[in-house]
C-alpha cells in the first residue's frame, strides 16, 4: 500500500497558471482575458502529440491489446494538452483501466519535466491488467504512476485520497448519477486554478448541468458575474469536458 502522506510531504507547492505565466511558455496570456490564450496553447500541444511517434506507438499498443473501453486518440491528445498546460503536481483519475489515459498524463509530466508529479489511478476491476499499456520508461521514470485498486466510493469512504489535488479526470462509470457524484466529490478537493476533466461528457447531461451550477449571474445584465462564478473557464473538445476551478 502506498504512503500518501509520504508523497504529499515531498510535493512542491502548486502555483497558479497566471502566476506562472512568465515562467511557462505554454501560457502566454493577456491580463484582460487571462484564460483566452489557453485554447491556443492546449490546441498546439494536442496537435504536437497527435503527430508524434508516441501517439503512433500508443495506438499500436492499444490495437494489439484491444481498443474496447479505452480513450480515443483525439481525447488523449486533448488530455495531454490540458495536462501540459496546467503542469500539475497531484493528478487523480477514476477508471484507470489498462492505462491509455494514464500514459498520456504521464507523457505530459515527462515532457514538462515534472519529476515530482504523481498520478493516482483508481480502477475497480479485477479482470483488467491496470496500466498495461503504459510504456515502462514512463511508469518507472519518477515513480509518478500510483495504481490504486478498488472503487472510488470506497477510497473516499476510507478517506484514503489526497484532500487537495490539482487535476481530476473522471473516466469510470458513465452513468448520469455517478458522473455528477464524482464531480461533486472531487470539485471541492481541487485547488484554485485546478482542473476538473471528464471523459465521455456526451453520454448524459451530468457535465453541462454541473457546469451550469458553477455560474452566478448579474441581475441587471444577465451575464456571468465573474466574482461569484466558481470557474475561470470551461469547455468541451471531442468527448472531453474540462473546467478550471475558481475559489476566490
Ligand atoms: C472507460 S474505462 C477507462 C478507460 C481508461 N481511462 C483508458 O483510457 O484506458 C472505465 C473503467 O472504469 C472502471 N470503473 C467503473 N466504475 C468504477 C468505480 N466506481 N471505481 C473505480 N473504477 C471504476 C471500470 O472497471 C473500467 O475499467
Amino acid at each position: 500500500m502506498f504512503s500518501l502522506l509520504k508523497y504529499m510531504k515531498k510535493m512542491p507547492a502548486f502555483s497558479l497558471p497566471w502566476r506562472r505565466r512568465l515562467e511557462n511558455p505554454n501560457q502566454m496570456e493577456s491580463a484582460a482575458t487571462p484564460f483566452y490564450a489557453m485554447w491556443d496553447a492546449v490546441a498546439r500541444l494536442a496537435h504536437e502529440i497527435r503527430g508524434s511517434d508516441f501517439m503512433a506507438e500508443m495506438i499500436r499498443r492499444r490495437d494489439a491489446y484491444g481498443s474496447e473501453g479505452v480513450m480515443g486518440a483525439l481525447d488523449c491528445a486533448t488530455l495531454y494538452g490540458l495536462t501540459r498546460w496546467l503542469r500539475p503536481v497531484v493528478v487523480m483519475e477514476s477508471g484507470g483501466f489498462i492505462g491509455m489515459s494514464s500514459a498520456f498524463i504521464l507523457k505530459a509530466f515527462a515532457d514538462e519535466n515534472l519529476t515530482a508529479a504523481k498520478l493516482y489511478s483508481i480502477e475497480s476491476s479485477d479482470e483488467c491488467e491496470q496500466g498495461a499499456l503504459i510504456p515502462d520508461e514512463l511508469r518507472s521514470a519518477s515513480g509518478g504512476f500510483i495504481s490504486m485498486h478498488g472503487k472510488v466510493e470506497d477510497f473516499l469512504k476510507r478517506d484514503q485520497l489526497p484532500g487537495s489535488i490539482d487535476m481530476f479526470l473522471h473516466d469510470s462509470s458513465h452513468s448520469y448519477r455517478h458522473m455528477l457524484w464524482e464531480f461533486r466529490q472531487f470539485w471541492p478537493r481541487l485547488r484554485d486554478g485546478g482542473l476538473l476533466v471528464s471523459h465521455d461528457v456526451q453520454m448524459n447531461a451530468a457535465f453541462p448541468e454541473f457546469i451550469a451550477r458553477t455560474y452566478a449571474h448579474d441581475k441587471r445584465t444577465g451575464r456571468r458575474d465573474a466574482g461569484r462564478t466558481s470557474h475561470y473557464e470551461w469547455g468541451r473538445w471531442g468527448y472531453i469536458g474540462f473546467a478550471i476551478k475558481k475559489t476566490d
